[in-house]
C-alpha cells in the first residue's frame, strides 16, 4: 500500500448539509488512509510523490449500496411491469443462467468492467444462488481491487424451479460452504447474507441463516417494502407479523447486533420506521428502480428528519445505470415530485444531501468511507469536466453540481480504492 499525495480541486462532504470545497489543495495518503487536504502541503510531506490532476475535481469515491451483478447485462430491457411481474417475467428467468459458469463468467465480466469505469468505489452486490458464479464475481471484483460485499442469494420458495433451492437445509448447506470459501480466497470482498426477500425464504430457511449469521458474524442485506402488492404478500405469509420488518427481525436480521441493509424502504410503517432507526438499520435509496417499477418514493426526507442512516444504490436492474451521479440526481428529482405531488410537509432534497448520501451516508456502512477527512480509508475518484463547455467561471461546488446532472461517469480518469490506484 503506498504513501502519495494528490493535488486538484477537492469536494466531499462535512456534514449532512455541507460540503467542504478546496481549490488547488493537496491530499495526503499514508498507507492507504487519509491524512487530510491542505491548501499548503505540510514540510513533512514534501518528498513524497504527488501527482498533480491540475484543473481536475477529486471527490470520495461513490458508494452503491444496493445492486444485483446478474441483472447487469438486461439493464434497460423489459420495464413496463411492477416488482413480482418484473421478477418473474424477466429476473428470475436471467439468473436462472448463472448456473452455467461460462455464462456467469462472460457476464460478470460485462459487469466487472464497467462498474471499474464508473466512479463507484464500494458495493454491495447481489448475487445469484448459485455457488461457482457467486465466487467467479468475488474473484474478478478482489482481482481489480474493489472492496466490499458479494453475497450468494437464497431463496427456497415462491420461485421458479430453476432458480429455487431444493430445500432450506440444502440452501444453508451451500451458504456455509460458500462464506467458508469466500473467506479464505478474498479480502477485499467480503461475503454478506443475502436472503433475497421474505417471499421467497421460509421461515426455516431464516432460522438457519440466523444461525449461519451467529457463527461467522455478517452482515445481512435484502429488500423491504418496496412494492404495496409485495408487502401485502408478505402479510399473508407472515400473518403474525405487524410490519414486513418484523419478518427480517424475528431472524435477527434486521440491525441491532448485526449490520443490515435494506433497500427501498418506499412504503415502511411508522412502526417499520421506528425500528429501522432504533436498530440502526441502514436504507438503500435506489430512486431509479422505484421509479421504473413503479414502486414509489421513498420519503427520504422524514427518514433524515428520525436520524435514519442511509445510502443510494442503483438496484441495477431495477434501475437501468450504474451511475451514482444518476443516482443522485434522481434522489434529487424525485424528492422534488413527492414533494409538489404528494406530501408538502417533507421538502426537496437538497444537492449537499444527495451527495452526502453517495459518499458519506453509504460510506459509513464500510467504516470510515465516502470522506477526505483524516482517518479515513483512501478511497477517491478524478473527474474531467472538461468536456462540458460553457460561457461561465464556475466554482468547484457547481462544477460538482452540473457533474451530478450531466455526467455518465464517463469523466473518470482515474480512481483510487483504498490507497491502491485501479484504473
Ligand atoms: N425484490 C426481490 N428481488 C428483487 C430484485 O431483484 N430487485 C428488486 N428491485 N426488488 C427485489
Ligand atoms: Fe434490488
Amino acid at each position: 500500500m503506498s504513501t502519495f499525495v494528490l493535488k486538484g480541486n477537492f469536494c466531499f462532504s462535512k456534514n449532512q448539509t455541507e460540503l467542504t470545497t478546496k481549490e488547488n489543495a493537496y491530499l495526503v495518503c499514508e498507507e492507504g488512509v487519509c491524512k487530510g487536504v491542505y491548501e499548503e502541503l505540510p514540510e513533512k510531506y514534501k518528498s513524497l510523490p504527488c501527482h498533480d490532476y491540475g484543473e481536475k475535481l477529486i471527490i470520495p469515491g461513490l458508494i452503491d449500496l444496493h445492486v444485483h451483478a446478474p441483472q447487469y447485462t438486461f439493464r434497460g430491457l423489459g420495464m413496463d411491469l411492477e416488482l413480482i411481474d418484473w421478477l418473474n417475467t424477466h429476473t428470475f428467468k436471467e439468473e436462472a443462467k448463472y448456473a452455467n459458469l461460462d455464462y456467469a463468467e462472460r457476464a460478470y465480466e460485462i459487469f466487472v468492467d464497467d462498474l471499474m469505469k464508473s466512479a463507484t468505489t464500494r458495493a454491495c452486490i447481489f448475487g445469484t444462488i448459485h455457488n461457482e458464479a457467486t465466487l467467479k464475481l468475488m474473484e474478478m471484483l478482489e482481482d481489480r481491487g474493489v472492496k466490499g460485499y458479494v453475497g450468494k442469494v437464497n431463496m427456497d420458495r415462491n420461485s421458479p424451479e430453476e432458480l429455487c433451492e431444493e430445500s432450506d437445509s440444502l440452501s444453508a448447506q451451500k451458504t456455509i460452504e460458500w462464506i467458508e470459501e469466500a473467506r479464505n480466497r478474498f479480502h477485499k470482498i467480503k461475503p454478506i447474507l443475502t436472503p433475497r426477500f421474505i417471499p421467497t425464504c421460509s421461515d426455516e430457511l431464516m432460522k438457519k441463516l440466523e444461525s449461519i449469521q451467529e457463527k461467522y458474524h455478517l452482515p445481512v442485506q435484502s429488500h423491504l417494502s418496496e412494492n404495496i402488492g409485495e408487502i401485502e404478500w408478505v402479510q399473508e405469509l407472515c400473518p403474525t407479523t405487524k410490519f414486513y420488518g418484523e419478518a427480517y427481525n424475528k431472524f435477527g436480521m434486521f440491525g441491532n447486533k448485526y449490520p443490515a441493509i435494506m433497500a427501498h424502504c418506499v412504503h415502511s410503517t411508522e412502526a417499520e420506521l421506528e425500528l429501522i432507526a432504533k436498530q440502526n438499520v441502514f436504507v438503500a435509496h435506489c430512486p431509479q428502480s422505484n421509479t421504473n417499477l413503479s414502486s414509489g418514493v421513498a420519503p427520504i426526507r422524514k427518514y433524515f428528519n428520525k436520524g435514519i442512516k442511509m445510502g443510494l444504490g442503483s438496484d441495477v436492474a431495477g434501475g437501468f445505470d450504474l451511475s451514482i451521479f444518476r443516482a443522485m440526481a434522481d434522489a434529487l428529482q424525485v424528492s422534488k415530485l413527492r414533494w409538489r405531488l404528494l406530501d408538502t410537509n417533507f421538502t426537496p432534497l437538497k444537492l449537499e444531501e444527495a451527495f452526502y448520501l453517495a459518499t458519506k451516508g453509504g460510506g459509513q456502512f464500510f467504516g470510515k468511507v465516502g470522506s477526505f477527512e483524516e482517518g479515513y480509508e483512501f478511497d477517491a475518484v478524478v473527474l474531467d469536466d472538461s468536456s462540458f463547455r460553457t460561457m461561465r467561471k464556475l466554482s468547484v461546488k457547481e462544477r460538482i453540481e452540473r457533474l451530478i446532472y450531466l455526467a455518465n461517469d464517463t469523466c473518470v480518469v482515474d480512481k483510487y480504492i483504498a490507497g491502491e490506484n485501479v484504473k
